[in-house]
C-alpha cells in the first residue's frame, strides 16, 4: 500500500468510526489533508488562478470583464466599468462572500451605481473598495487582485426564489464524484451574495432527482423564502445532469481530491461554475439534515 492509499484507508476508518455527521477536525484530518496538498490549496483559493484552469479544461465559467493587479490600475478598472451596469467587484482570494460588490444599475443623475439591495456606490467608493481589495483587506494576506465579472442573469426558477441576487448551487465533490449538494439562496440581508453566512439560506437538493427537500435559515427550518414569500420544498432543479457533470469536470481539472464545487445556472450559458473551496463549511450537513459520513460512504460505494 502506497503512503497515500494508506491514508486514505486511515481516513475511511476514521469516517466510518465515528458519527455520520463531520466536525471541523474530522473534515481536516480525514477528507481535506488526504486529498488536498497543501502546495495545490492556491488553485482552488485563488478564484482567477481557478478559471485559467478551467477555461483550459474547458469547463465554462462567467466572464471576466477586468483584473485590478495592483494601486495603479484602480483607476483604468473604474474607467472600464464606465457604461456598465451589470457586474460583481471580487477579491481573487476572498471567501464566504467577504469583499464582494454585486451591481446592478448605474443612476446618471447622481453618478453612482446601485447595488443589489439598492444601495448607491459611487466611482469614488468603488476606488477605495478596489484599493482595499488589492491591499489584502478581504483575503488576510498581504496583497491580492481584485477582478471584475458580467453578472450573472440566473435561470427563472432561481430568480423566482429571490431576484436581486444570485443563487448559487454547492456541490461537495470526493475524488469527482458528488457527495452532497444544496442551494444557497440570497436575501435581502445578504447583498446579492448566496453564502450562508451574509444571512444566505440554504437547500438541500437531492442528488439523484435534482429536486430540493428541506430549507434552512440561520438553523430555522423554513419552507419559504423569508422575503420573497417563495416556495422552497420540491423543486425540480434545472440542468440538474449538467450542474453535477459540470461539478465533475471543475473536480478533474484541478489535483484537488476534496472540493466544496459553487455552481450557478446562467439563463442562456447553463451551468457555469462561479470557485471552488478546499475547506467547503459543514452547515451543509444541517441544511441536508444529515451527515457527511455515510453520504461519502455511498458515494464511495462503501456504505
Ligand atoms: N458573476 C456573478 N454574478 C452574480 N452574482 C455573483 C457572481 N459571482 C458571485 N456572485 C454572488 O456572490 C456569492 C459568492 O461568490 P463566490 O465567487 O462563490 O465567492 P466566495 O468565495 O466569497 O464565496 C455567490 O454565491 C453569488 O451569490
Ligand atoms: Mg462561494
Amino acid at each position: 500500500m502506497t503512503g497515500l492509499s494508506a491514508l486514505r484507508a486511515r481516513a475511511r476508518a476514521l469516517l466510518a468510526r465515528r458519527g455520520a455527521v463531520v466536525g471541523i477536525n474530522r473534515r481536516n484530518l480525514a477528507l481535506v489533508y488526504p486529498n488536498n496538498a497543501r502546495n495545490d490549496y492556491p488553485l482552488a483559493d485563488d478564484k482567477l488562478l481557478a478559471k485559467e484552469l478551467f477555461v483550459a479544461a474547458g469547463v465554462p465559467v462567467p466572464e471576466t470583464l477586468a483584473v485590478c493587479d495592483g494601486l495603479f490600475a484602480v483607476p483604468a478598472t473604474i474607467e472600464a466599468l464606465r457604461g456598465q451596469r451589470d457586474f460583481v467587484v471580487k477579491p481573487a482570494n476572498g471567501s464566504g462572500g467577504g469583499g464582494i460588490l454585486v451591481v446592478g444599475g448605474w443612476e446618471a443623475g447622481r453618478s453612482c451605481w446601485l447595488l443589489a439591495g439598492g444601495v448607491p456606490l459611487s466611482p469614488v467608493t468603488l476606488g477605495r473598495h478596489l484599493a482595499d481589495i488589492v491591499f489584502g483587506v478581504h483575503s488576510n494576506q498581504l496583497e491580492d487582485r481584485a477582478f471584475v465579472e458580467r453578472r450573472i442573469v440566473p435561470h427563472a426558477l432561481f430568480s423566482s426564489l429571490w431576484a436581486d441576487g444570485l443563487c448559487d448551487i454547492r456541490v461537495i465533490t470526493l475524488r469527482s464524484v458528488p457527495v452532497m449538494s444544496m442551494i444557497r439562496v440570497p436575501t435581502a440581508e445578504s447583498g446579492g451574495r448566496a453564502n450562508l453566512h451574509q444571512g444566505g439560506l440554504g437547500i438541500a437538493v437531492d442528488l439523484a432527482t435534482g429536486r430540493t427537500f428541506r430549507a434552512l435559515h440561520h438553523g430555522r427550518a423554513i419552507e419559504r423564502h423569508p422575503e420573497s414569500g417563495a416556495p422552497l420544498l420540491g423543486l425540480e432543479l434545472p440542468a440538474w445532469p449538467e450542474v453535477l457533470e459540470v461539478s465533475r469536470r471543475a473536480a478533474r481539472a484541478v489535483p484537488l481530491g476534496y472540493l466544496g464545487v459553487d455552481v450557478v445556472v446562467d439563463r442562456d450559458r447553463g451551468p457555469l461554475v462561479l470557485e471552488i473551496n478546499v475547506r467547503p463549511g459543514l452547515e451543509i450537513q444541517n441544511v441536508n439534515g444529515a451527515g457527511l459520513g455515510p453520504a461519502i460512504a455511498r458515494a464511495e460505494g462503501t456504505a
